[in-house]
């Protein structure tokens, strides 16, 4: 029996007779399909499917722009570009997500993770590097692929981490890419609801989380890629997107050595409120917030000591990193596979 050809229906190039699809041209004719429909900034989208599905980097597309491609091969890029069209986001399809120097696998059941995030590890690395001490023990609240937690072992003067999620499914994901980047004997997954896991006495040098902080009413006017494919859980945040943060505040210097400090990824507009609340907060010391590449302040750091603190440290620091220490981009940009940019998915 013989194989019937893909249908590639063209409103743009409809195929000559019998004239080949090309590596070139089905960039092209793939590129104007998904903005035909809508999309935008598709192009290395296109490319990286393409490239995947022939088993390139997306450089060689271009040195074998003018390759024919089998019937096999366009059979195996044709669902892969519908499943693009109807908005499921790049990584879900590749199965991976590049983050740092890390390729993680992802599907549904876990948040891709996102350029700011990078950020928030770097600005724990940069930090713990200046105390010049190795052995330290993280706790990241709200873990998801285990995208920090597996970042700040790779990279870090870390011992150990302890990742916390509330989903079994999200933790299933983690721990599968902490075997496969042979990180597994030392990080700890546990279910639960935030800190309610971490018994009595136990205390990390670093609480990091990048928790979710959409509020309900924002949840339409995010992009369809992250509204219908992405797990609402790892989003929402009830009330006005806040309530983690609160949580955190309340309860971080719990798990805390004295000296330790906690870092948080927070919502475009958030800062001010989450550093209210620290400052108002008994033992943790005056707040830095640091902005992302956008300028946006997306990261607040605060020391616990265990103490009160005074009035007169109720004063925010604003580092303004685009000019100061760069977020260091791992190796392989060619094939990274990001989340959406920056300002790219609404209120994340
Ligand atoms: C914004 S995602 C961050 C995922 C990952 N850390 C990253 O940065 O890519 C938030 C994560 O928090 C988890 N989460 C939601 N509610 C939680 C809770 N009450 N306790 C612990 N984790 C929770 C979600 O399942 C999700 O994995």
């Amino acid at each position: 029996m013989t194989e019937s050809p893909p249908r590639f229906r063209d409103p743009v190039d409809p195929p000559a007779e019998g004239k080949p699809w090309s590596v070139l041209r089905l960039l092209r004719w793939s590129t104007r399909y998904l903005e035909d429909k809508g999309i935008t900034d598709v192009r290395s989208d296109v490319e990286h499917l393409l490239a995947d599905t022939l088993e390139m980097r997306r450089l060689e597309l271009y040195l074998h722009h003018e390759r024919p491609l089998s019937t096999a091969e366009l059979s195996a890029f044709r669902p892969r570009l519908l499943e693009r069209a109807r908005r499921r986001p790049l990584q879900y399809i590749l199965g991976v997500a590049s983050f740092r120097e890390l390729e993680l696998e992802v599907d549904e059941r876990v948040l891709i993770p996102r350029p700011e995030t990078e950020e928030l590890v770097e600005a724990v690395l940069s930090r713990v590097r200046e105390w010049g001490r190795e052995g330290l023990e993280a706790i990241d609240v709200g873990t998801g692929s285990g995208a920090i937690a597996l970042s700040l072992l790779s990279e870090g003067p870390f011992r150990r981490v302890v990742g916390v999620d509330r989903s079994g499914a999200a933790l299933d994901v983690a721990r599968g890419n902490a075997e496969r980047l042979g990180l597994a004997g030392r990080v700890e997954f546990l279910e639960g609801d935030l800190l309610e896991p971490i018994g009595t006495g136990v205390r990390f040098d670093v609480l990091v989380s990048n928790p979710p902080y959409v509020a309900p009413e924002e949840w339409t006017q995010l992009p369809p890629e992250v509204r219908d494919f992405e797990p609402r859980m790892a989003l929402e945040a009830g009330e006005d997107g806040l309530a983690f943060y609160g949580r955190l505040v309340a309860d971080g210097g719990r798990v805390l050595r004295p000296g330790g400090f906690m870092a948080l990824e927070v919502g475009a507009d958030q800062a001010p409120r989450v550093v209210e609340w620290i400052r108002k907060h008994p033992g943790w010391e005056r707040p830095v917030v640091l902005r992302d590449m956008a300028g946006r302040d997306r990261i607040v750091l605060s020391g616990w000591n265990g103490e009160e603190v005074s009035s007169e440290q109720g004063l925010t620091d604003v580092e303004d990193r685009r000019d100061g220490e760069g977020t260091r981009r791992g190796p392989r940009a060619d094939r990274r596979v990001q989340g959406p940019e920056a300002g790219g998915v609404g209120t994340r």
